[in-house]
């Protein structure tokens, strides 16, 4: 596989030369100079010191000419939390923290880019879609208030691409680019809107259900990365932090401009069980609305089949299962009115 190498330091070629030759091609740019032999496929590899803004406006001159390569691995030097952020507003869509990572990324990249060999290209649809959720959780993590624009725009787009091209194109495609809370979102809206197409809502009542599971999460903006990003099971005290989440988010979005209170109801309230079970204000029943209700399904369905570095995404028809398992939980007439959209045969 071809890797385009940009970086501010020569010195650092070497190294990555070590890592990922000879199995794969390492093409070098240094900031500023000759980009004429980048092409539109393999891989973009950056490692840059994003800490200089110089640098991050020359790379960010250098990203406009590489919208047409879809993979953009940054080396990010112990994961500082506003360098990630800063490498996701670039367009990051995987992040490593030492360059030896590299050839287990590129590994992985091949082998989806292997697997996915006859799904469609991403259209213009997916690219601006993750584009604007990509800016609106970067400016969160940044400390930036919600742009309920972004969202929206971010929305419309998974909606147009959903109804085009049903879901699980949608759900391949983002399932091979991103990666964790990201990926998450994207799923997760792909699914509620799927399921919206799917059981007749109307195109507002479409909107108003994609914008709120485009939203649902945004909370974990907030949460430390090293606990969103964590192989492996939480322990007690991790566990508390994030169940934060969603009074976070609903605390972000409430006041802002053109933020509903349904939307605010989805954000704090998609994690409540029927039954009472769930966080954070232990809502019950008739306490719980329809659109909170087809969220949490959707919002569950998606993590299970979420592909994760360390473990394998799971198969629909089994997280279907799971959602059937959860009698009492859920409501039983949308567990079963999703199994079209969970197995696929929308
Ligand atoms: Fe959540
Ligand atoms: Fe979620």
């Amino acid at each position: 596989m071809l890797v385009y190498f940009v970086t501010d330091e020569p010195t650092k070629l070497p190294a990555i030369r070590a890592v990922l030759e000879p199995q794969h091609a390492v093409v070098p740019w240094l900031l500023g100079g000759d980009g004429t032999r980048i092409r539109s496929h393999g891989v973009l590899m950056v490692d840059v010191d994003l800490r200089q803004m110089p640098r991050v406006d020359q790379l960010r001159f250098i990203l406009q000419d590489l919208a047409a390569i879809p993979e953009k691995l940054f080396v990010v030097h112990n994961l500082s939390r506003s360098m990630v952020a800063q490498a996701h507003a670039l367009g990051a869509t995987s992040i490593i923290s030492r360059p030896k990572e590299a050839i287990l990324k590129v590994a992985q990249i091949e082998a989806a880019e292997a697997a996915a060999d006859s799904a469609a290209a991403p259209g213009l649809d997916m690219d601006e879609g993750v584009a604007a959720f990509a800016s609106m959780f970067s400016n969160v993590r940044l400390g930036k208030p919600v742009k309920v624009a972004d969202a929206k725009r971010a929305t419309s787009k998974i909606i147009n691409r959903v109804g085009r091209d049903g879901l699980s194109t949608w759900l391949d495609e983002v399932r091979r680019y991103h990666e964790g809370t990201f990926q998450h979102c994207l799923l997760v809206t792909g699914v509620a809107v799927g399921f919206a197409l799917d059981i007749g809502f109307s195109g507002a009542d479409v909107s108003r259900l994609g914008l709120a599971a485009t939203l649902h999460d945004i909370g974990k903006a907030r949460i430390p990365l090293a606990i969103l990003d964590k192989p492996g099971r939480l322990d007690a005290e991790e566990e508390e932090i994030i169940r934060r989440h969603p009074v976070i988010g609903y605390d972000l979005l409430r006041g802002v401009a053109g933020i509903t209170p349904e939307i605010l109801d989805g954000v704090r309230h998609h994690h409540e069980y029927l039954d009472g079970s769930g966080y954070p204000d232990g809502l019950k029943d008739s306490e719980i609305s329809d659109l909170v209700r087809l969220l949490t399904i959707s919002d569950i369905f998606a993590a299970l089949i979420e592909s994760r570095p360390y473990r394998p995404p799971m198969p629909r028809p089994d997280a279907y299962q799971i959602l059937c398992g959860m009698e009492g939980k859920l409501e039983g007439s949308l567990v079963k009115a999703f199994r079209n959209v969970a197995l696929g045969s929308e």
